[in-house]
C-alpha cells in the first residue's frame, strides 16, 4: 500500500513525476477540462483542525477528476476519542478509496496508514505538511523555470511547513536557508535528515537566526504564521520572540530584485508578513494556494490509478 505521509519518503524522481503530472493536469483543466481519471472513487477527509485550502482544494480536485470527497469535521469523528485511530482507519477503508487526514499528533497519521487498507494522505500534522511543500515547489518551478540551484530563504518558525520545505528543497536540489529565533529553529533531527538528502542532490541546507543573512541572494522568501494551530496559548510569547522576523519591504529589498514572496496561508497580516508585501509585486501567495489543488490531484491520480 502506497501512502503520501512525508516528502522524506518520496524519491527525487517520484517528486518530479508528481510535479510533471500536476503541471499536465493543470494545463488540461484550463484547456479542455480533466478526464474522469477517478470516476467512481471517493476520498474520506478527516479534519482535527480548521481548514480552507486543504478542504476545498481536495474536494474540488476529486470532483474535477470525476470522483467525490467527503468532509468529516473534528466534531464528527473525534479521532482517538469517540473511536480508536485503528478502528477509524479500518472502518473508513471499507467505504472510501483513499483517506486524507489533518491531525495534531503525527503518530495518528502513521497509525491511520498502518491500519488503513487504502492510501492515506497527510493533510497537515504538527510535524509536517507535505501537500503544501509539493504545491510550493510546483509554484517555484513555474515561476523560476527550474529548482536546482535556486535559493529559498525561510524566515520564521521552524514548524511543520518549514520541515516539509526542508525535505522538498533538499531532495530537489534547492538551497534553503532558515532564519528563526533562538529556540524556534527546525528540529536538529529534521535538519540532519534534510542534509542527508541535500548531500545526494548537491544542495545546501543552513539554519541560523539572522533574517538578513538568510535572504541575501534569495530567489524566494517564505514565511508562515508564528503561532500554529494548537499553539494558541503561546501567542503572546511568540509575538515577542518573532517580532524581528517580519517579512516586510525592508527585508524583501535585501534579496534578489525579482525575489518571489511565498506564504502557505492563512496569513496573520501585520505579524509575519505586512500587507504591502503580501499584496505587492513579489507575492505569489494566491498562485500557491491554487497550486494546492493541482499538486494534490497529481498525488490522488498517482495513488489511485
Ligand atoms: N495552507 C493550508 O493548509 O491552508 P488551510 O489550513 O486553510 O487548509
Ligand atoms: N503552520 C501552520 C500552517 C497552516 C496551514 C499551522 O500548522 O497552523
Amino acid at each position: 500500500m502506497r501512502h503520501f505521509l512525508s516528502i522524506a519518503d518520496q524519491s527525487a524522481v517520484q517528486l518530479v513525476k508528481l510535479l510533471d503530472l500536476a503541471r499536465d493536469l493543470k494545463a488540461e483543466l484550463k484547456a479542455v477540462g480533466n478526464k474522469s481519471l477517478l470516476q467512481g472513487k471517493a476520498l474520506g477527509m478527516i479534519f482535527q483542525k480548521p481548514s480552507l485550502r486543504t478542504r476545498v482544494s481536495f474536494e474540488r480536485g476529486m470532483e474535477q477528476l470525476g470522483g467525490t470527497a467527503m468532509y468529516l469535521s473534528p466534531a464528527e469523528i473525534k479521532l482517538g476519542e469517540r473511536e480508536s485511530v485503528p478502528d477509524v482507519a479500518r472502518v473508513l477503508s471499507r467505504y472510501v478509496d483513499a483517506i486524507m487526514a489533518r491531525v495534531f499528533a503525527h503518530s495518528d497519521i502513521v497509525t491511520l496508514a498502518e491500519y488503513a487498507t487504502v492510501p492515506v494522505i497527510n493533510g497537515l500534522s504538527d510535524l509536517s505538511h507535505p501537500c503544501q511543500a509539493l504545491a510550493d515547489v510546483l509554484t517555484i518551478r513555474e515561476k523560476l523555470g527550474a529548482l536546482k540551484g535556486a535559493k529559498l530563504a525561510y524566515v520564521g518558525d521552524g514548524n511543520n511547513v518549514c520541515n516539509s520545505l526542508l525535505f522538498a528543497a533538499a531532495k530537489l536540489g534547492m538551497n534553503m536557508s532558515v532564519a528563526a529565533p533562538q529556540g524556534y529553529e527546525p528540529d536538529p533531527a529534521i535538519l540532519a535528515q534534510a542534509r542527508g538528502f541535500a548531500a545526494a542532490s548537491g544542495s545546501q541546507i543552513i539554519s541560523g537566526n539572522d533574517p538578513g543573512q538568510a535572504v541575501a541572494g534569495a530567489d524566494v522568501i517564505y514565511t508562515d504564521v508564528w503561532t500554529s494551530m494548537g499553539q494558541e496559548a503561546e501567542t503572546q510569547v511568540r509575538l515577542n520572540a518573532f517580532r524581528p522576523y517580519q517579512v516586510n519591504q525592508r527585508l524583501v529589498s535585501r534579496a534578489k530584485p525579482e525575489v518571489l514572496v511565498m506564504h502557505c496561508l492563512p496569513a496573520h497580516r501585520g505579524e509575519e508578513i505586512t500587507d504591502e508585501v503580501a499584496d505587492g509585486p513579489h507575492s505569489v501567495v494566491f498562485d500557491q494556494a491554487e497550486n494546492r489543488m493541482h499538486a494534490q490531484k497529481a498525488i490522488l491520480v498517482d495513488l489511485l490509478t
